[in-house]
């Protein structure tokens, strides 16, 4: 008999049965009464739990086009930006933004590592950045940046806006945009959520929404903040067609995420992510992320000598469970394992036991090891 098939790569990540539900419903039409008041509710929940009297924007595209949808709403062409890259999601923002004719200067760090708050400051204070962009994690590296930290130093830049790419953190990482200055946060459906791909979410503060109106009409049509803002202020309104289902989906998601309490789902992240990481050691594998900055949604774990990476992940997924490869010069040495969302401790023993006789095939038997490693850090208050 096949075994079903565990999606733990870092997003999309598993769809709860409630959150299926709602993108199976029967679609209304986006002018439905009842559908204005639930996406109205949304947008109210987005805002509250995420701290920020700014803007929230819910559009049906991905993470690459609220990346977009940031860089076009705050920069134009001569203008310089800072990019702070921890890996391949943060080097995305480079052809993202030259293509527009933006000047790009970025600060790189060592896969894994992350690039100094002191270098980011000392480089702010070289030439006049209209924007600067931080990936919160980099799903090339599992690697967290310090967005609080970093929100604080840019209170000496205020003229630089400061842009968080939350794809694969939100909703499972601490991001409160007013508290910790963060100026735009974008983030996607699949991840974090735990909601199907399909939907980019962006807030924006005020200082945003003012750099906003400085660009007067921008070349860009279907990111424009101007062209959704009527929309999100009255979901009544028309501009282009809300994805009904998904963001019915995002309601049950956001409903999930009150039941648990933010602040229970942030710690249930990291005990997880702990947990996780623990058992992974243990089977002998090693985390590529410094220990001071590992993200509490994912992992990108390195092999040890002997084992290829195609067999590894190809027996994995005969045993149930799927994880992603290794990116850019990783490709081949490691596997990135997602543990965010709404995956529970049946997922988590799942995996880990799934890795165990993965391993068990390939003749290293560490039978129970991983388990044992997982559940007792799972057990841990
Ligand atoms: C940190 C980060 N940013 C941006 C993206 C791009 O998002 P999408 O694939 O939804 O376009 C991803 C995708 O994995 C990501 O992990």
């Amino acid at each position: 008999m096949k075994n079903r098939k565990l999606v733990m790569i870092p997003g999309p990540t598993p769809v709860v049965r409630s959150i299926q539900d709602q993108m199976g419903r029967d679609t209304v039409a986006f002018g439905d009464p009842k559908f204005v008041e639930d996406f109205k509710g949304v947008l109210v929940d987005l805002k509250k739990l995420w701290g920020t009297t700014g803007e929230v924007f819910v559009v049906a595209g991905t993470g690459t086009m609220a990346m977009e949808m940031a860089i076009s709403n705050i920069l134009k062409r001569g203008d310089n930006l800072l990019i702070i890259s921890h890996g391949y999601f943060g080097d995305r923002f480079i052809e993202l933004a030259t293509r527009k004719g933006i000047n790009v200067d970025v600060l790189r760090s060592e896969w894994g590592k992350i690039v100094p708050i002191e270098e980011i400051e000392a480089k702010l204070r070289e030439k006049n950045y209209q924007a600067m962009t931080v990936t919160h994690v980099d799903t090339s590296t599992a690697a967290v940046a310090p967005i609080k930290e970093i929100g604080d130093m840019m209170k000496n830049f205020p003229d630089t806006i400061y842009i968080v790419d939350g794809v694969a953190a939100t909703a499972g990482e601490r991001e409160y945009v007013d508290e910790y200055n963060i100026d735009i946060l974008l983030t996607a459906s699949q991840k974090a959520f735990g909601v199907a791909p399909g939907l980019a979410i962006l807030w924006a503060s005020e200082r945003a929404m003012e750099r906003r109106a400085t660009l007067g009409t921008i070349p860009e049509y279907y990111v424009d903040f101007d062209k959704w803002l009527p929309i999100m202020h009255d979901t009544s309104k028309y501009y282009a067609t809300p994805a009904v289902n998904m963001i019915w989906a995002l309601q049950e998601s956001i409903k999930i995420i009150k039941e648990e309490g933010l602040e229970n789902r942030y710690e249930r992240h990291i005990r997880n992510a702990k947990a996780m990481r623990a058992a992974i050691e243990v089977m002998g594998f090693s985390i590529l992320a410094d220990k001071g900055n590992r993200a509490a949604t994912l992992s990108c774990v390195l092999y040890p000598d002997g084992i290829d990476d195609v067999k590894f992940r190809t027996i994995l997924a005969e045993e149930g469970v799927q994880v992603a490869g290794g990116l850019g010069a990783y490709a081949g040495k490691m596997f990135r394992i997602g543990h965010m969302g709404n995956i529970d401790y049946l997922d988590m023993v799942g995996a880990i036991s799934a890795i165990e006789r993965t391993l068990f095939r390939m003749g290293i038997d560490v039978l129970g090891k991983g388990v044992e490693a997982l559940q007792r850090g799972l057990l841990v208050k």
